[in-house]
């Protein structure tokens, strides 16, 4: 037993064979290399972070689950550098000075889940073979080392993957080693040098949850690039060189939540950009160079929570580009040149009827320029509403009238009045105003609900539900110029 035991700790044996239950503490502890601490709780952990190693220990526990050196001196790792340790799950490496890793120098931990080697700011290269025997690794970290490249069949053997961590690397393109990796669900590619985004680069990543592209320069995407992430949740392409987008970009990307295309030169949305995204909640389209927005742009998405559209170069936002958002919550706008002309005034009018007046400064027209959008005073001569940079002040006295009557509310509750006015005839004096809707807990009283008749019920009950979706989304909606 104390042999058996004795060889795997000095490496005489491959096979390590684990001493029983009631000596793991004991060995966990006993076989502590010199310079690190272990702990034996659920699991045998060997700590040797910030210890100045410049190698490795010779040995390590049998029992090891974990082991962590973070931040020595390590430079090299040899050939089954760890021994064989097949209890070993977590091996970290962060914050060395790792330049180079032979093939094989993993060898001998056939269950390592996870493998961290952040922060290594010397591995410009790796072997194809330098993870193989690693079957069942879930996640491996390469962030920040100095990475161009990793050979394409350097995952071979990682059909387990989950998650790729390479952030902060140099690059140039998305490692062809990804392709056909049905198991990934997280990737991350945030701030390399990648230019483009090809067809084939994500092929086959049926399971990917989290793309983040995010600070490369990507100034090309082939328009069926994102074709097999159908499961994709969270896809961050924010500040990169885009000016344009393929016309069918995020086509049948129906999973996804958020999308986040700012900080790009993008002028315009085209309609057919998010057709399918029908569970998008946040879209960020900040920091771009946005002129015009296509009428139709944001139609289906249902869903949607969030919309940032602040640090353009819009000057209008036409009502019908908004139309069917009824769960709009949040609606940044700005630092924009706004065009406070008539076009603008449903915004006003949305902003008012919400108590959400936010500032809004107008660019112009120059009679209004400076002005903020709450204080803009729409005209109305006949009717019809008349543009603040052509008012002619001489006959504006006699006919206007202001027009801070919310389209919405005026809508449902003539509709209301006509409906209930023939169910109760004199009754509905108090409904004039649209009143017994409390847009505070958006119920209907019972008194006048028990008045009406089951036609006119189920209208309303429609009217109250297009109305409350509205509300509901409108109530917390942050209209915002010049938060930062
Ligand atoms: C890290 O390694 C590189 C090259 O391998 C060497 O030039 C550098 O001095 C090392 N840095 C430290 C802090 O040891
Ligand atoms: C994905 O995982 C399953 C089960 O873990 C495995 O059978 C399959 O080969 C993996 N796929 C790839 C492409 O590695
Ligand atoms: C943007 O839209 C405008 C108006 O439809 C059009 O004239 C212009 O060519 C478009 N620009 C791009 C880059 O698509
Ligand atoms: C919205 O979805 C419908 C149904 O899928 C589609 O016919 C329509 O073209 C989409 N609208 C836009 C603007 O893409
Ligand atoms: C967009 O706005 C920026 C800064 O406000 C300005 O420099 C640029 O010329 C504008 N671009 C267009 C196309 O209007
Ligand atoms: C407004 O309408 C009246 C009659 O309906 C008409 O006489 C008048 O000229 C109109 N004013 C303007 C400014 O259009
Ligand atoms: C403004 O109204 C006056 C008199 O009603 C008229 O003489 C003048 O031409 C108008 N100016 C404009 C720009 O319409
Ligand atoms: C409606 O009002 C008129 C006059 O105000 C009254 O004569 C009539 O009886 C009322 N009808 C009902 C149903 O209350
Ligand atoms: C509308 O509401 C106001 C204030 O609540 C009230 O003074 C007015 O009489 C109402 N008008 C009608 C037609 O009900």
């Amino acid at each position: 037993m104390v042999n058996v035991l004795d060889g795997c700790l000095i490496r005489l044996s491959v096979l390590c064979l684990l001493p029983q239950a009631g000596l793991a503490l004991w060995a966990c502890v006993r076989a502590c290399p010199a310079s690190c601490t272990c702990t034996q709780e659920r699991s045998c952990s060997v700590l040797c972070d910030r210890s100045a190693l410049a190698e490795l220990p010779k040995e390590f526990p049998c029992e090891a689950s974990a082991i962590n050196l973070d931040k020595n001196r390590l430079k090299f790792l040899s050939e089954r550098a760890f021994g064989t340790l097949p209890s070993l799950k977590s091996l970290s490496l962060d914050h060395n000075n790792i330049s180079f890793i032979t093939p094989g120098a993993f060898k001998g931990l056939p269950n390592l889940v996870e493998l961290k080697m952040a922060h290594n700011e010397h591995i410009s290269y790796l072997h194809t073979r330098t993870f193989t025997a690693l079957k069942k690794l879930v996640r491996l970290d390469l962030s920040d080392c100095n990475l161009f490249n990793i050979p394409d069949r350097i995952f071979i053997e990682q059909t387990a993957l989950k998650e790729l961590l390479c952030f902060q690397n140099n690059f140039r393109r998305i490692p062809g080693a990804i392709r056909g990796m049905e198991n990934l669900t997280h990737i991350y590619l945030e701030r390399n040098k990648i230019e483009a985004v090809a067809y084939n680069s994500l092929l086959g990543l049926g399971s990917l949850k989290y793309l983040n592209l995010q600070e490369n320069r990507i100034n090309v995407i082939h328009e069926m690039a994102f074709q097999d992430l159908v499961r994709l949740e969270n896809f961050y392409l924010n500040d990169n060189l885009l000016s344009e987008l393929p016309r069918v970009s995020f086509k049948g990307l129906g999973r996804l939540k958020m999308l986040n295309l700012g900080g790009n030169q993008l002028t315009n949305v085209s309609k057919t950009w998010f057709s399918d995204l029908l569970e998008l909640e946040v879209l960020y389209l900040d920091r771009n160079r946005l002129l015009f927005i296509e009428e139709g742009s944001f139609e289906n998405l249902t869903s949607l929570i969030t919309l940032h559209l602040n640090s353009n170069n819009l000057t209008t936002l036409p009502f019908p580009v908004f139309q069917p958002i009824y769960f709009l919550g949040r609606l940044y706008l700005f630092r924009n040149p706004w065009e406070c002309d008539c076009t603008l005034e449903w915004l006003k009018e949305w902003m008012e009827s919400y108590k959400l007046v936010r500032d809004i400064p107008c660019a112009s027209p120059s009679s209004v320029a400076g002005l903020d959008l709450s204080e803009v005073v729409f005209a109305k001569v006949n009717g019809t509403c008349v543009d603040p940079g052509e008012l002619n002040l001489t006959t504006a006295s006699t006919d206007i009238a202001s027009t801070t009557e919310n389209r919405f509310n005026n809508l449902i509750s003539k509709l209301l009045q006509q409906e209930l006015r023939e169910e109760m005839g004199n009754g509905t004096e108090s409904l004039r105003n649209g009143t017994f809707l409390d847009p505070e807990d958006g119920e209907i009283s019972d008194g006048v609900r028990g008045q009406m008749s089951q036609a006119s019920q189920s209208i309303l009950y429609f009217l109250v539900v297009w109305f409350l979706f509205g509300l509901i989304g409108l109530s917390d909606m942050d209209i915002c110029v010049s938060c930062t």
